[in-house]
């Protein structure tokens, strides 16, 4: 005799009633039933992969739980293709890298996802412990270059949501030839002079979110890389850190574009840039086509709107060359706020390929409470309604 049975089946009435979809039951894997350890000693890479070989595997919709406390972490990669259309890690702990920089400092990755569809990873924290890696780089040349925290890589349907990324050795996070993936509530966190800690870097990749997230870093706090196509990003908070960056792109002759990127309603807090686009002064075959800069906020910046395609750091190989990259039809519309410098707005673009479509639209940002200024090279474009500094345009 089951009497549990009809019970169900009110629930199943009431699920239906309320529009949640009876049909799609998720199947649990909790993380301590494979061995994991909350102590934050015990090595659970193992426990972690067999939960995720569960799910995988599964037909159902599915569910890793990670519950409260610190899991000592190695290098770990969940591959696809899965048999389960949903996998959702849910995270109520933190995932803790070893201390010592070495374990991870010769991985590319510490969590990546490669190849996998339908993947979201709610709540939790990961802690890369990069500050000693960051010391080494700081005073040494022979440090490992270090692993970005968390990477999905050609992989669709993914969710980041409300997740915390803490000091990592390199990159935060990395969306690397993916579609569809949403970031939402994510928070990242790194000292100001850390080096290369990027907060979220997207490359080769479609129909990409990015919504009200913190974050705070040494270097880029969003860079986009080459074959980015409609990205949007809205409510950003930014700094410290170098702000947000298009590029830089034209390192490589053969290179995709990157097209139709919006960035909107987003604050800098003295970082170095604001909004940035940047190419090397190289041949390449790229472009940069259609983004819109928008409603956002400058505090304290030191570049708050440039594009600069003379890029060439220490002068590698490419001193007196020119960027091949042709940036088209950019807009920046309700920029305001403070720079930190007397020049506000630098256009520096390639002598063979000068920025066309350039918009400058309600953009006020000044200098020490006075006016600051404009510099044009090699561009055309306009301005409309009020722009301070005076358009160079
Ligand atoms: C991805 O999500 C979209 C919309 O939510 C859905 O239509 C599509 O089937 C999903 N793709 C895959 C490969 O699961
Ligand atoms: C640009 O991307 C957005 C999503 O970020 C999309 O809604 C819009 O349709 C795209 N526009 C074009 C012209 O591709
Ligand atoms: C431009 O910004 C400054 C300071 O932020 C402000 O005092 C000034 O009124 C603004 N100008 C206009 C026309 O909005």
């Amino acid at each position: 005799m089951n009497l549990t049975r009809p019970f169900c089946g009110i629930i199943v009435i009431l699920f239906a009633m309320f529009g949640i979809n009876s049909t799609s039951a998720t199947k649990n894997y909790n993380v301590l039933n494979f061995g994991a350890k909350p102590n934050g000693k015990t090595d659970s890479t193992k426990a972690f992969l067999m939960a995720w070989q569960a799910a995988c595997g599964s037909s159902d919709s599915t569910m890793i739980y990670v519950p409260k406390g610190r899991y000592l972490l190695g290098s770990m990669a969940f591959r696809g293709i899965c048999k389960s259309p949903r996998i959702t890690f849910r995270i109520d702990g933190t995932l803790v890298a070893p201390l010592d920089y070495r374990v991870l400092g010769k991985s590319t990755d510490w969590i990546s996802f490669q190849g996998v569809i339908g993947v979201s990873i709610v709540g939790g924290a990961l802690d890369a412990k990069g500050s000693s890696l960051w010391a080494c780089k700081h005073s040494h040349t022979n440090c490992p270059a270090g692993a970005t925290t968390l990477s999905f890589t050609n992989s669709k349907n993914i969710s980041i949501r409300r997740l915390l990324s803490l000091n990592s050795q390199m990159f935060h996070i990395v969306i690397n030839g993916c579609e569809n993936v949403n970031i939402q509530g994510v928070k990242i966190m790194a000292a100001g002079n850390s080096p290369n800690t990027d907060g979220i870097h997207v490359q080769l990749s479609k129909n990409i979110n990015i919504i009200k997230c913190s974050i705070k870093t040494g270097d880029d706090c969003i860079s986009i890389g080459p074959g980015t196509k409609n990205l949007w990003i809205e409510q950003i908070t930014c700094g410290p850190g170098h702000g947000i960056s298009i590029g830089s792109l034209g390192k490589d002759l053969n290179e995709e574009g990157v097209q139709n990127v919006t960035v909107k309603k987003t604050i800098f807090l003295g970082t170095e840039n604001g909004l940035r686009i940047k190419s090397w002064a190289r041949p390449s075959t790229g472009f940069i086509q259609r983004v819109r800069f928008m409603d956002s906020l400058m505090v304290n910046v030191q570049n708050p709107i440039v594009i600069d395609q003379n890029y060439s750091p220490h002068n590698l190989n490419c001193l007196n060359q020119i960027s091949g990259i042709k940036v088209d039809d950019i807009v920046y519309q309700g920029i305001r706020g403070t720079s930190s410098t007397p020049v506000a707005i630098k256009f520096d673009c390639s002598p063979k390929n000068p920025c066309t479509g350039v918009r400058l639209q309600n953009v006020n940002l000044t200098y020490l409470k006075k006016a600051s200024q404009s510099s044009c090279i090699n561009v055309r474009g306009k301005a409309f309604e009020l722009v301070r500094p005076e358009s160079c345009l």
